[in-house]
């Protein structure tokens, strides 16, 4: 089978490397020359860990090719996948010109029957208008399926999650769509992963209501850590012993200064938008972007009382990505955090392990250094913002031996409060003030 993949972000590039690792013949295709380019000479375009391999063994294997060129790739191939962005608009909807751009080109080069499944998280009803504009711009008669086949990949797991999934989403409402769809993940079928086929609209809302439900958790855990401090309990125990209840699940009930990327916060606020045009109030889903709004002004505020007086101090922030193994800064509660305490006069210093060139972009005033002991040297505060493995046993007496300070605001939970405490640190964790 040929297959297209329009859109060479992080969804249409994963996806891609993984359908010709499945032996599926795939052209990626994009209108950035440069990125194309780069691909074409086996440079990945984003960091993903597995992704380089992949990508250049589908190349060498020849099953796995880049091009500018749409209309060549649509009509070579049977299934056409719409892996475009759909970014936020002010207003919070999601912004659909590049898959109507991109549909009204499918109709155009239509030369016979194609399967055009949208994998862009797209609101509920994007399905029906891809239909309309392909059929608009079609000049002659050729039958297609449109299909919504959504992606729940994690960055920096993504290959995993794609080649592993929990389940496969299929949105198609003609018999022939879904046979082509099943046949396309059959190495996936045959590993009886399950298959859940539903119409368009459903599938395009599955997507919306499990990051929606994913980012309420990680909210909830917030509010109770929040409550926890007050207290004086250790959120911890409360998650751990909440998580052992088959029916809530120990997964995304890690407390820190709130959910960011590309995905979670754009996602809530699209479906309260969506939602809004069916004259349906999401409350929860509303409180729970609220929730992480405030998340990040209260770890903020934590800093804020470690630091006393902000002006003239130094801060020393480790972790600047998202979440670990990206180096993805897009809503980063770093990046809003670094920039507060900048603004507040404060001279911040900051490592990453992936993100810094992007990072070095926003905060020229930061110092950017190359590892944790060179960025807490003469600190008053040591931050952790993002939980990389390499942050989790650092040597705490080197670290001591640095700082102007020995004071840590561990905002991701990684270290035990009261081993650190012990080891003659300030500190402040998220929801867990209890010691015992
Ligand atoms: C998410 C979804 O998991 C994925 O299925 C979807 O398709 C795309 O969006 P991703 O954005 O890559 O994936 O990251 P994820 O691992 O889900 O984490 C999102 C954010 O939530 C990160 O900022 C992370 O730090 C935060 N988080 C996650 C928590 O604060 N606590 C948790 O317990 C889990």
């Amino acid at each position: 089978m040929h297959i297209a993949i329009i859109g060479t972000g992080y969804v249409g590039l994963v996806t891609g490397a993984c359908f010709a690792e499945f032996g599926v013949n795939v052209t990626c295709v994009d209108k950035d020359e440069s990125k194309i380019k780069k691909l074409q000479e086996g440079i990945p375009t984003i960091y993903e860990p597995g992704l380089e391999v992949l990508l250049s063994k589908g190349r060498r294997e020849g099953r796995l090719s880049f091009t500018t060129n749409l209309k060549e790739a649509v009509q070579k191939s049977l299934v056409i996948f719409i892996a475009v962005g759909t970014p936020p608009r002010e207003t919070g909807a999601a912004d659909l010109s590049q898959v109507e751009e991109v549909a009204a080109e499918i109709g155009k080069y239509l030369n016979g029957y194609k399967v055009v499944v949208t994998k862009s998280t797209v609101p509920a009803g994007t399905g029906a208008l891809v239909k309309r504009i392909i059929s608009e711009n079609c000049s002659e008669e050729f039958r297609f399926s449109v299909a919504s086949n959504p992606e729940f990949l994690r960055e920096g797991a993504a290959i995993e999650d794609f080649m592993h999934p929990d389940r496969i989403v299929i949105g198609c409402g003609d018999p022939e769509g879904v046979a082509i769809m099943k046949d396309l993940y059959s190495p996936l079928y045959l590993i009886d992963i399950p298959f859940v086929i539903t119409s368009v609209e459903t599938a395009e809302l599955i997507k919306y209501a499990s990051n929606a439900f994913l980012a309420t958790k990680i909210s909830f855990i917030n509010e109770i850590a929040m409550l926890c401090d007050r207290v004086g309990c250790d959120v911890y125990d409360v998650a751990r012993a909440m998580g052992l209840d088959k029916r809530i699940g120990p997964e995304f009930l890690h407390p820190g200064p709130g959910y960011g990327g590309s995905c979670f916060p754009k996602d809530t606020r699209a479906l309260v938008h969506l939602a809004a045009n069916y004259e349906c109030d999401l409350k929860i889903v509303k409180a729970v972007t609220e929730v992480n709004d405030r998340q990040r002004d209260l770890m903020l505020e934590k800093v804020k009382q470690m630091l006393g007086e902000p002006v003239g101090k130094t801060v020393a922030v480790l972790g600047l990505a998202f979440k670990p193994n990206t180096d993805d800064i897009r809503e980063s509660p770093a990046i809003y955090i670094v920039r507060k305490l900048v603004d507040l006069g404060v001279k911040v210093r900051a490592s990453d392990p992936a993100s810094i060139d992007e990072a070095k972009k926003l905060f020229p005033e930061v110092d950017f250094c190359t590892d944790a002991y060179e960025t807490a040297q003469g600190a008053d505060l040591l931050v952790f913002l993002t939980e990389w493995n390499q942050y989790r046993k650092l040597d705490l007496e080197k670290l001591k031996s640095v700082m102007a300070q020995p004071a840590i605001a561990d905002l991701r939970n990684i270290y035990d409060p009261n081993l650190i405490r012990k080891s003659g640190f300030k500190y402040v964790g998220v929801g867990r003030t209890c010691s015992f």
